[in-house]
């Protein structure tokens, strides 16, 4: 099926990835749907579209027609079956849990039509781990943004040994039409991209700051004047969240028995005290507003 077909698409998840990404669709002119089995998460992201597109009106961002349009292309439900039912493609940004990730892909095969792509934007689990539970496996793949999503230009499309070249070359299709710039990764591979070369620095950076080199906030400093980043890397563990970084590496760790994967006791600290980032409020910087 070609890109030009795909006009609904389905988020899975409507967290902080999810969420995004359902508004970004719906500001390319998608159809989106957008589901969570959290009530909360999704009047939380119900809210943050009523309040960010008036905000880029009142910023000369959007007109008010294409906010009307965006808002109208986009509806939030709990019931799975609603979001997925007449989907052409699927997007799933729930929680980092293979367990959770399978049985949710199991599910989604038997509810969407068989034309249905079905992608994850896992960071970091491979969709050949997931496509055995559904009937399709051409049709599964990785697709992978980038947080703040609404922002972040790049996707990473991340072909598996069971997606087809037709499948890989209308998700690079479809990115396009969401405005962002897609690369293709013709093989699976641990991080992907992005993730492999960020690690690299925030694991170099942890270990600066343990061996009491430097503060984080010199880090960072260095890292953006000196580097041209947009953010230095604790702030942007900040942004995409602690948790998230103890989590995969811990994961990681466990898979591999490499211990260059063991989160550092920093990391591990600031788990433990769950802060997390921006979205308690404390991580390496604080945020009061939260
Ligand atoms: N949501 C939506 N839009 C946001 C936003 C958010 N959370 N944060 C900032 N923006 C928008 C602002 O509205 C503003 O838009 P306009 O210029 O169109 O008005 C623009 O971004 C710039 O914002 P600010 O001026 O407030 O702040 P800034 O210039 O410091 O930019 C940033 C903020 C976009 C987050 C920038 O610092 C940045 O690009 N940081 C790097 C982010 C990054 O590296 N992301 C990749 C993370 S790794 C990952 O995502 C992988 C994974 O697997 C999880």
């Amino acid at each position: 099926m070609g890109a030009h077909e795909i006009r609904k698409i389905c988020i899975v998840g409507a967290g902080n990835m999810g969420h995004q990404i359902a508004l970004s669709g719906a500001l390319a002119g998608f159809q989106v749907k957008c589901t969570d089995v959290n009530e909360e998460v999704l009047q939380k992201a119900e809210q943050f579209v009523t309040t960010y597109l008036p905000q880029r009106v009142s910023k000369g961002k959007l007109t008010q027609a294409q906010a009307d349009v965006a808002r109208a292309n986009l509806t939030f439900t709990n019931h799975l079956s609603e979001a997925a039912s007449d989907a052409d493609l699927v997007i799933e940004a729930i929680i980092e849990r293979l367990d959770i990730k399978r049985k949710l892909f199991a599910e989604l095969d038997r509810l969407c039509p068989s034309h249905t792509i079905l992608t994850t934007n896992s960071s970091y689990i491979v969709s050949s781990k997931i496509v055995d539970v559904t009937n399709r496996p051409e049709k599964v793949c990785n697709l992978h943004f980038f947080n703040p999503a609404l922002v972040m230009k790049l996707v990473e499309v991340v072909k598996g040994p069971h997606t087809s070249e037709e499948t890989a070359q209308t998700l690079m299709d479809v990115c396009v039409g969401m405005g962002k710039t897609p690369v293709l990764l013709k093989q699976e591979i641990y991080g992907f991209l992005v993730n492999r070369m960020l690690a690299a620095i925030k694991n170099e950076s942890i270990y600066l700051l343990d061996m009491g080199i430097a503060g984080h906030e010199e880090i960072d400093t260095a890292v953006t004047l000196a580097l041209g980043h947009p953010m230095g890397p604790f702030r942007l563990m900040d942004l995409t969240g602690i948790d998230l970084t103890y989590i995969v590496g811990m994961e990681r760790f466990q898979e591999t028995g490499d211990p260059i994967y063991r989160p550092s006791p920093t990391i591990s600290e600031k788990f433990a005290k769950k802060e997390y980032g921006r979205k308690t409020g404390k991580g390496f910087y604080e945020y009061p507003e939260k």
